[in-house]
């Protein structure tokens, strides 16, 4: 991949970059998304590059101190609404955003929101939003009780995958109390009508 397209540094720097913001997993997992990303973006027509780019870096402030991920947020001068300050595991999206921006050079607004959005969706988002929203979910290492369905119901048919994603997002989040926030809503919604024929 020629990460000079989308930011100023080359791909070993932004892996050394990584490296240094997290633990080994989490590594793993972002090559992981990146090779996922570039199978579903070729099966469902985004730009492979900048699907493989985008799950790249997509957690790059993940491994970092909530506090800090509230900080970048902050200086950037972004708002969050109530639901979004009371869901901590969205933060590390919308601040992946603002650094893939401020510190890759970033200018891509698809690879930013695909950052941005990769945790809590939001409606009606673009193909390489959506491959990378899933890639995330089905990442090969990921093996939560569902994990292996997710994956080959998304194979066969991406928006399929989003509805059964989402949904068992949106049912967690119930589960634990928390907020599903205004963008995982939209989602919910935009969605509703999918049927899973599997
Ligand atoms: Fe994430
Ligand atoms: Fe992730």
């Amino acid at each position: 991949m020629d990460t000079l397209k989308f930011s100023k540094f080359t791909e070993d720097e932004i892996k050394a970059v990584l490296k240094s913001r997290m633990n080994e997993h989490r590594f793993e997992h972002s090559l992981n998304v990146a090779e996922r990303a570039v199978f579903l973006a070729e099966k469902y027509g985004a730009d492979p590059e900048k699907a493989r780019f985008a799950g790249l870096i997509h957690d790059c402030c993940k491994g970092i101190p909530a506090k800090e991920q509230l900080e970048i947020i902050k200086n950037a001068g972004t708002e969050l609404d109530e639901d979004t300050l009371a869901s901590p595991a969205l933060w590390h999206s919308i601040a992946g955003a603002v650094y893939a921006e401020h510190e890759f050079g970033v200018t891509d607004e698809d690879v930013l929101n695909a950052v941005r959005y990769h945790t809590s969706g939001r409606g009606n988002m673009s193909i390489l939003e959506k491959v990378v929203y899933m890639a995330d979910l089905t990442s090969a290492e990921r093996n939560y009780p569902d994990a292996e369905y997710t994956r080959n119901l998304t194979d066969k048919n991406l928006d399929e995958g989003i509805a059964y994603g989402v949904r068992w997002i949106a049912g967690d989040l119930e589960k634990r109390g928390l907020p599903k926030g205004k963008d995982t809503e939209a989602l919910l919604k935009e969605y509703e009508n999918i049927i899973i024929t599997e």
